[in-house]
């Protein structure tokens, strides 16, 4: 199977993760625009949906299934959202389609984190992949210096890319995240860092993965 099948099958698989007459949450991201085509099958039977970025609204109201405000919900039974690593034990880095922030929030709403992944995405520890960080423009540089003085890390600024809040993303490589949590909590202070793509404080509660021989799950 290739890698879009294997998203594909994970995004069907999400919607058994969905009670009718709730409203669930939903991210962004190639593998959950499979989940949102999928969502479409039970649209009549859902409340309707919180998202995490302009790009999953749209989609969502093509479908003709209705957007809610996350400031309409105090509290969604199921967040569900790709990653683009996992590792095991739930941690992920997300922010490759420059949404982290908005995920972050409305994962925050949820009671529940579905991760859909193919299994590309499992790592045993973080940081091989970029870590997206979504910054107020005016201090990258200095966010930047940081990462390479306190984790070794070289930030880079994404070019061309301005969030959906009006900031900009930092890839930053080189790092090899062995305690999530802490460098989560650590970087989240720094003035000017806006979100880190470290999901470890709404780790995934499952991990629906794609695999050759099928869907596994991965329970956290
Ligand atoms: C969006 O900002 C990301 O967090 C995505 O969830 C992540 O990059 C996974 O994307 P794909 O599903 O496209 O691999």
């Amino acid at each position: 199977m290739t890698q879009d099948e294997l998203k594909a099958l994970v995004g069907r698989a999400a919607l058994a993760q969905v009670k009718p007459g709730t409203v669930v949450g939903v991210g962004t991201g190639s593998t959950v625009n499979h989940f949102i085509d999928a969502l479409a099958t039970m649209k009549a039977d859902l409340l309707g949906a919180v998202s995490s970025s302009v790009a999953s609204s749209e989609r969502l109201r093509a479908h003709g299934i209705r957007v809610l405000e996350a400031a309409e919900v105090e509290s969604l039974p199921v967040y569900v959202d790709g990653a683009d690593e996992i590792d095991p034990q739930g941690h992920m880095i997300k922010g490759g389609g420059a949404a982290l922030t908005r995920e972050k929030i409305v994962a925050d709403l949820a009671e529940r984190f579905v991760c859909i992944a193919d299994a590309s995405k499992q790592v045993p520890v973080l940081g091989a992949y970029p870590l997206p960080v979504e910054v107020i423009p005016m201090a990258a540089a200095q966010v930047a210096r940081r990462f390479a003085a306190a984790y070794g890390g070289t930030a880079t600024l994404r070019a061309g890319v301005v969030t959906d809040n009006g900031n900009a993303i930092l890839d930053v490589r080189g790092l090899r995240i062995t305690d999530p949590l802490a460098m989560e909590t650590e970087v989240n202070q720094w003035p000017g860092v806006v979100t880190v793509g470290i999901f470890a404080r709404h780790r995934a509660s499952v991990c629906l993965l794609g695999t050759a021989d099928g869907v596994k799950e991965l329970n956290f």
